[in-house]
């Protein structure tokens, strides 16, 4: 069972929203023309599923509909149409202190800005969330202390919010959100307030908590690359629509329209690409020569690592299954392809036709089922990624 479920979910605000989720649904209207009309049609149509374990990500302009989206997903906000099912069980049709108790429970929120109460020290902020929903105060500091571990901050329990910088104070919502045990962490826009660097180092520790504690996380975001290094599946929103839904790889190869595709151009694919979104299935390796300097490449080596490894070899590089049978190769030119972002499509082309057998087809709302299949490819790739770029231990630099 999925452990989250939204399906065609809308959210409207303004005048007669009944009204317009028909003439929505029916393609009577659209979102500008309801705009018009005083009526704001925040979250349209959007379904989706989300495994347990998987980094979800929605990922869309401001505006697109990304908060709107999240507050559905906890109850904070009741959906105009539609329902979010969570561990099977409809959210919108429990009693509002069922609601509650859910709430409090197994999921947890991290905001963009953390408000955290300046008169409580870094522990007792960690701890609040467990003494909302009454923890005996011993346990909740054993708890509130190993969450602090987690996130880097062992050593600042009894420190104030104020002494801290703003990667550490969201650090410690992050402590505050793991310290519940709640399933699944809802995270909006958590690290869009920080510099670059610091952002960077918390999307690494983000990845490398979740290595270890496999919650089910949907995070929000505006940036693409945040999305690409984080996403197991990725939502692209645009005007409160799911446009796509896939897994970084699939977007990169396959953006479903000309609003995706120019979102990716300035992503980093060598990070996010592996080797078997560029092979072409069906062609013979090549002999390598005596004392060849090529290695053996697995479908799953980024295309970064791919470079390195075509460079030194003086012919395509072969792609490899782990019991060493050959997958496919990889031309140069098909790399270069890749890397240049022009050909994206036409070299995914051929490495699509053969990876579909696999995976089925990937994108849509209407694959939400396709889409537990293609998250294993998607779980390899972070797992990829996550073992090439994130630190190894945490540290509580900030
Ligand atoms: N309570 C509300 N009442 C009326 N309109 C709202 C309300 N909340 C959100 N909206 C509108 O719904 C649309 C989607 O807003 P939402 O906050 O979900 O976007 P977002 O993608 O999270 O944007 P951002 O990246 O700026 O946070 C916007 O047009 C917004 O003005
Ligand atoms: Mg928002």
């Amino acid at each position: 069972m999925s452990r989250l479920q939204a399906d065609h979910l809308f959210k409207v605000f303004g005048r007669r929203p009944d009204e317009a989720v028909r003439r929505l649904a029916v393609g009577d209207t659209d979102r500008e023309e309801l705009r018009a009309e005083g009526t704001t049609a925040a979250v349209v149509d959007a379904g989706f599923t989300v495994e347990p374990g998987q980094i979800f990500v929605v990922m869309g302009l401001s505006g697109s509909g990304k908060s709107t989206l999240l507050r559905m997903l906890n109850g904070l906000l009741e959906p105009t149409a539609g329902r979010v099912l969570f561990d099977g069980r409809d959210l919108t049709a429990l009693s509002p202190r069922d609601l509650r108790t859910v709430r409090s429970t197994k999921i947890s929120m991290v905001f963009q800005h953390f408000a955290l109460f300046p008169h409580r020290n870094v522990l007792e902020n960690a701890a609040y969330g467990l003494e909302v929903q009454g923890v005996p105060r011993a346990e909740r500091e054993t708890r509130a202390t190993e969450a602090l571990e987690l996130c880097g901050l062992a050593g600042w329990e009894k420190s104030w919010p104020d002494e801290l910088s703003g990667g550490m104070q969201q650090r410690v919502g992050l402590a505050r959100a793991l310290a519940t045990d709640a399933d699944l962490l809802l995270m909006d826009e958590s690290f869009s307030a920080l510099d670059p660097l610091i952002r960077r180092d918390m999307q690494d520790q983000l990845l490398v908590l979740q290595q270890r504690l496999k919650k089910t996380i949907v995070f929000i975001t505006h940036d693409l690359n945040e999305a690409m290094r984080l996403g197991d599946r990725i939502a692209v929103m645009r005007d409160g629509r799911i446009v796509q839904l896939g897994t970084a790889e699939d977007i990169l190869v396959r953006p479903a329209d000309d609003y995706v595709a120019s979102f990716i151009q300035d992503v980093d694919r060598s990070r996010v690409l592996t080797a078997s979104a560029v092979m072409t299935g069906g062609a013979t390796p090549a002999d390598c020569p005596d004392g060849c300097a090529c290695r053996p490449v697995g479908p799953d080596t980024l295309v970064a690592d791919l470079c390195a490894v075509a460079a030194r070899a003086p012919h395509p590089v072969t792609v490899r299954d782990s019991d060493g049978s050959v997958l496919g190769v990889v031309p140069t030119e098909r790399l270069l392809a890749v890397m240049g972002g022009l050909g994206a499509r036409d070299a995914g082309d051929q490495a699509d036709a053969k990876t579909d057998a696999k995976t089925g087809p990937k994108t849509g709302q209407a694959d939400t089922e396709a889409g537990s299949k293609a998250d294993t490819k998607a779980g390899s790739a972070t797992g990829s990624m996550a073992a090439t770029q994130p630190k190894k231990e945490l540290t509580a630099r900030a």
